[in-house]
């Protein structure tokens, strides 16, 4: 959730040089090439570090160079067998072979409608939610219930109709559920100070009920955005929006920044063959809520509350990807290495990967509406760098 922008943008660079396919000559065997079973992508250096110095692995065994990555991260890590690596801000190139998997792993903002602080939440949809218009809710009429309307359209609640392409990623729900169910094995763990913090959250209602609950494996959406936000009005928005654009079958319960720009890197590298689109999994432990509880105020939510999550959401990155991770190994020869194939559709709005999306206007009208978006010159930048 932390993750600056900095890192989206290395990220991206590592996106482009995946798409040109750049190959890494690797420990100076040039000739060397490696294939990973299992690629973790940590976001920051606490999320990193949560997989060092464990019984498991040793994933210190080599520090890889790689030109092109993050000046604060510049290495990639990986075992002595390099069955797993480490990428931090990503970079697919250094082997993205179609038979690797991709764990996306890091913390996130909680919604306690869906979810709590401390839980891991396995995503089927990542959302960027905010990819929107905006003006003030105060320059708007009293009666606007949000700020932001879907860019196309003149009012909240419309479908978008200027598409950029990375408004929602759909993954592989089979495998998502394997990797939950993987994670449930895990006693996740908590603090006093996140028990006390969650306790808040009873309502007569019960609207927050899943606040209330101990920590536990999630499977719900991620919504991404570059603005870390709190409160009800927005979580409100971004709710909506994650239902709307997934055509009533998403439900966000993370908020995180950067799944969109990894899952984009990972789309173009799938298009070019060179990752398995249907073989990420995407997990967010919750770090602190996104929205007060009923009586606090949305800036005590953010600054004030001490909700004691970040240590256990970081822990938990570890404790319940330990399971996801050992899961794949064991399973190997069983069933990953051939895949958990997917019963839904999985890709992007455009169906750049085939198949029909079950959310969005469909493929030739999103192209359409994505082309038109042109005549504008707001192109996202990346979808140049890769042909
Ligand atoms: C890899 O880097 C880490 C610190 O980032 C260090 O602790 C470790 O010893 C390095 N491994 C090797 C084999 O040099
Ligand atoms: C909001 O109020 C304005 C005028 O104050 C009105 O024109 C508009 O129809 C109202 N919108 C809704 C959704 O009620
Ligand atoms: C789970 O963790 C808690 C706290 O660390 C511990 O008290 C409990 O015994 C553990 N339960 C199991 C089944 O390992
Ligand atoms: C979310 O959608 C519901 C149902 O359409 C609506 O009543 C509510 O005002 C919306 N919330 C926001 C913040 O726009
Ligand atoms: C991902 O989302 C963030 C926040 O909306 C945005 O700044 C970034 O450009 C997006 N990246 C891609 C590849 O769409
Ligand atoms: C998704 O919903 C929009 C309207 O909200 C609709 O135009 C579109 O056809 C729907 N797409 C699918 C795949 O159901």
């Amino acid at each position: 959730m932390n993750l600056k922008q900095a890192l989206t943008a290395s990220l991206l660079l590592a996106g482009s040089s995946l798409c040109a396919g750049a190959i890494v000559n690797i420990d100076k065997a040039p000739h060397k090439t490696i294939a990973p079973k299992v690629f973790i992508v940590s976001m920051f250096a606490p999320e990193a570090e949560a997989w060092w110095n464990i019984p498991e692995f040793n994933l210190l065994a080599h520090n890889i160079s790689v030109p092109g990555l993050s000046p604060l991260f510049p290495e990639v890590h990986c075992t002595k067998d390099h069955e797993i690596c480490q990428l931090i801000t990503g970079e697919g190139e250094i082997n993205a072979a179609t038979t690797t998997y991709f764990f996306i792993a890091g913390i996130a903002g909680v919604s306690p409608r869906t979810a709590t602080i401390g839980s891991a939440m396995f995503a089927r949809y990542a959302v960027q939610v905010a990819l929107q218009y905006e003006i003030d809710i105060r320059e708007l009429n009293s009666n606007a219930s949000t700020g932001y309307i879907a860019q196309g359209t003149d009012s909240p609640g419309q479908y978008p109709t200027n598409i950029y392409g990375t408004e929602v990623f759909e993954l592989n729900a089979d495998l998502r559920t394997v990797a939950a169910n993987f994670a449930r094995k895990a006693n996740l763990s908590d603090s006093a100070t996140a028990q006390a913090y969650r306790a808040h959250y009873k309502t007569p209602s019960g609207k927050y009920k899943a606040g209330t609950l101990a920590p536990g494996v999630v499977e719900c959406d991620v919504a991404t955005t570059d603005v870390y936000f709190s409160g009800n009005i927005l979580g409100d928005t971004f709710e909506n929006t994650t239902k709307l654009w997934t055509n009533g079958t998403g439900e966000y319960c993370a908020t995180a920044q950067e799944d969109n720009a990894t899952l984009e890197a990972l789309l173009r590298s799938s298009m070019h063959k060179r990752t398995d689109f249907s073989r990420i999994i995407a997990m967010r432990t919750g770090s602190d809520f996104d929205r007060p509880y009923p009586g606090a105020s949305a800036e005590y939510n953010l600054f004030e509350a001490d909700q004691g999550a970040f240590g256990p959401a970081i822990e938990n990155l570890y404790v319940a990807g330990i399971k996801v991770v050992q899961g794949i190994l064991d399973g190997w020869h069983h069933t990953f290495a051939h895949g958990v194939q997917a019963s839904n559709y999985v890709g992007d709005i455009f169906g750049s990967l085939g198949g029909v999306p079950d959310f969005g206007p469909g493929r030739k009208q999103a192209l359409v509406e994505g082309g038109n978006l042109k005549k504008h010159s707001r192109v996202n930048l990346f979808r140049k760098t890769c042909k």
